[in-house]
């Protein structure tokens, strides 16, 4: 009988043989991001030796654990490294690592919540424009902290003066993206700092998507708007490995200015009969794979490699930018700073195209583009560089199917789903 489709529990076992067989064979027809048509999900690195050590080294700390970091001592010393590492990249006091995005910003939101609570505030808000992550709203409504979002200006950045008249005794924290997820645009984030600081309330950048590659995109001597510490009144920053840090999914960063700030994520207990239990995130068991393969990704890269990887996703952002201008009736939303961006109808144009019937002509050849309200997401990793001229051909076709009268489906459609039964 087969694995695959069953509603029960399984009576008999299957043969590792049998069963890796199977897999293999439903998977074939999966989404096959090697090919350079997927995005945002997966990071197509395009090094088969980075694979080949990810592979390896998922594999050696598979069932390695580090809820207590102090049992395996090579993975807490990888820990400390990637964490130190870390902090020298982004010039921060303190850091800690969690799962991803979402956790990083649940300990941000946790740590400004704890904060405010020293200051007297018991009816926390977080302040951040629309373009913030779900993942601020999701946290706020865990935390009990009030989300108080903000329209943005044309160009999708936050607007200071619409942040300042919301900020309040009662605010915890103040969020800017850097870029934001849905356009790829960097908020004003020294203004958004200033305007915290003189609330006396922390101001947190989310750089999940873009932290580990800012860095080497100013490196690359392109146009970054000031977003990290260098930025007085940042006090935090959220930023994933499993992202432009080119590891596998399970790591991100959260990093603080100062080691004090950061105490108030930590959470130690005792109050039971086992022994002393501390923690820096919100997870217990803490699968060492991904730390491992975090460090293991750095040390392998290191700088030279990430900056070589900056350069790749540069020019494939370069030849995609260019097949959606030169594909006629399209825009790029706002002034995206790297690599990430929306493209939709140019709203001059007397007859607009219709981006849905686009994004159909585009899946049916096998492009992925995320539908978003305003138009289709692109986020392009290092191996999108080989498939620019292929991009271009398709996108100036769907356009002219577009424009000789085919509707579309739609845009708009998912971004993150619900598994049930
Ligand atoms: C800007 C930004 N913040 C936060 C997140 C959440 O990260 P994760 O999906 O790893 O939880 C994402 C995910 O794409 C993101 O783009």
């Amino acid at each position: 009988m087969s694995a695959a489709g069953q509603a029960g529990f399984p009576e008999q076992g299957t043969g590792v043989d049998d069963l890796l067989a199977q897999v293999r064979a439903e998977r074939s027809g999966d989404l096959d991001w090697r090919g350079g048509r997927a995005f945002s999900l997966v990071y197509n690195v395009d090094d088969p030796e980075l694979e080949r050590l990810q592979h390896e080294i998922a594999g050696i700390f598979l069932h390695e654990n580090a809820l207590n970091p102090f049992r395996y001592a090579t993975l807490l010393r990888m820990e400390a490294e990637l964490l130190a590492f870390a902090r020298d990249l982004f010039g921060a006091g303190a850091a800690a690592l969690s799962s991803g995005g979402t956790e990083s910003i649940f300990l941000a939101v946790l740590t400004a919540r704890e904060e405010a609570a020293s200051r007297g505030v018991v009816d926390p808000e977080l302040v951040c424009a629309a373009t913030a992550h779900p993942a601020f709203a999701k946290a706020c409504h865990y935390l009990g902290v009030e989300l108080t979002r903000l329209p943005v200006d044309a160009g999708g950045r936050a607007v200071p003066e619409l942040v300042a008249a919301a900020v309040s005794d009662r605010t915890a924290l103040v969020v800017g993206s850097a870029p934001c997820y849905p356009f790829g645009v960097v908020d004003p984030i020294p203004e958004l700092a200033a305007i915290a600081a003189e609330a006396g309330t922390l101001c947190h950048v989310d750089a999940c998507l873009g932290g580990y590659l800012l860095p080497f995109w100013e490196r690359l001597g392109r146009d970054v708007p000031p977003w990290d510490f260098r930025v007085e009144g940042v006090t935090s920053i959220s930023a994933d490995v499993h992202k432009y840090g080119y590891s596998y999914k399970g790591t991100s960063t959260i990093l603080y200015r100062d080691r004090d700030t950061q105490q108030r994520q930590l959470f130690m207990y005792d109050d039971w009969p086992g022994g002393l239990y501390a923690s820096m995130s919100a997870a217990g068991t803490r699968p060492g794979g991904p730390i491992a393969g975090a460090w293991a990704t750095m040390v392998h890269l290191g700088a030279e490699g990430y900056l070589r990887l900056a350069g790749r996703v540069a020019q494939a952002t370069d030849g995609f930018r260019a097949a959606i201008e030169q594909a006629g009736g399209l825009r790029i939303t706002g002034e995206p700073v790297c690599s990430v961006f929306e493209f939709g109808a140019d709203p001059a144009d007397d007859d607009p195209v219709d981006v849905g019937a686009v994004a159909d002509v585009m899946d049916e050849r096998g492009w992925n583009l995320d539908r978003q309200q305003g138009g289709l997401h692109v986020m392009l990793s290092p191996g999108h560089d080989r498939v620019v001229d292929a991009f271009a051909s398709d996108l100036a076709d769907a356009v002219a199917e577009a424009r000789s009268g085919r509707t579309g489906a739609g845009v708009g459609l998912a971004y993150g789903g619900v598994v049930e039964e």
